[in-house]
């Protein structure tokens, strides 16, 4: 089992300040800045482009920044981040017309790239992709918001998803993304998951180093 690594979603961070709010979960502990991409067609709300990515990392942000496209058509964006310093880059397959030349795409740019499966997404999509792929991103919510319940019924698939990584014996990271609290994260990190994204469990938080502390405890 790898590292589990904690990926704090800037969506629910104060971007009055996003410099400020970085810094200070890095220094809290986070192992990578997700970044939640949204254009109001693919999903029904609107955030960032890359600049703030190129911004962050020109401002001295070592911290790899893990790209999830909410967006539709996605090459262009592809582009776009992967010049901007991003290290993953993640998309859904129901967003690319050529799934495969996406992935591709991401990798000859210098990029990780994962594949995002929303919780009706079958998990069959990764029976032709998974070889090429740095990371399985499995939404426990519907993607457009923070904040939101996490669907149980994501942790049968976290299992299923789980047994394929291991029995591929490819190098790929298990990543969730929506409503991980601390209630829940013992149970979907027993289920297989090693990357967890927090949005408002961590930036809800009145201080980000006893967040870290608390959630690092249930993972232990
Ligand atoms: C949902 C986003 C998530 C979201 C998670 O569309 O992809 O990354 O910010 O937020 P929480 O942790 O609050 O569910
Ligand atoms: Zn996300």
């Amino acid at each position: 089992m790898k590292k589990n690594w904690i990926a704090p979603s800037i969506l629910s961070a104060d971007f009055s300040k996003l410099g400020e709010e970085v810094e200070s979960v890095i220094n809290a502990g986070a192992d990578l800045i997700h970044f939640d991409v949204m254009d109001n067609h693919f999903v029904p709300n609107l955030t960032f482009g890359s600049k703030i990515c190129k911004d962050l990392i020109n401002a001295g942000i070592k911290t790899p920044i893990d790209v999830h496209l909410m967006c539709e058509p996605i090459d262009n964006l592809i582009h776009d981040f992967a010049d901007a310093g991003a290290t993953y880059i993640t998309f859904h397959p129901e967003a690319s017309t050529h799934v495969d030349r996406s992935i591709r795409l991401i990798r000859s740019l210098g990029c990780k790239p994962g594949l995002v499966l929303n919780p009706a997404t079958p998990t069959s999509w990764l029976d032709h992709t998974l070889a090429d792929l740095d990371m399985v991103l499995l939404m426990s919510v519907n993607p457009g918001f923070a904040g939101q319940a996490f669907i149980p019924s994501v942790m049968k698939k976290i299992i299923d998803v789980r047994q394929k990584i291991d029995s591929s014996g490819y190098d790929c990271r298990l990543q969730i993304d929506g409503g991980v609290t601390l209630e829940n994260i013992n149970d979907i990190s027993v289920a297989g998951v090693d990357t967890f994204v927090m949005g408002s469990t961590i930036f809800n938080a009145s201080d980000y180093d006893t967040i870290f502390k608390d959630i690092l405890a249930k993972l232990s």
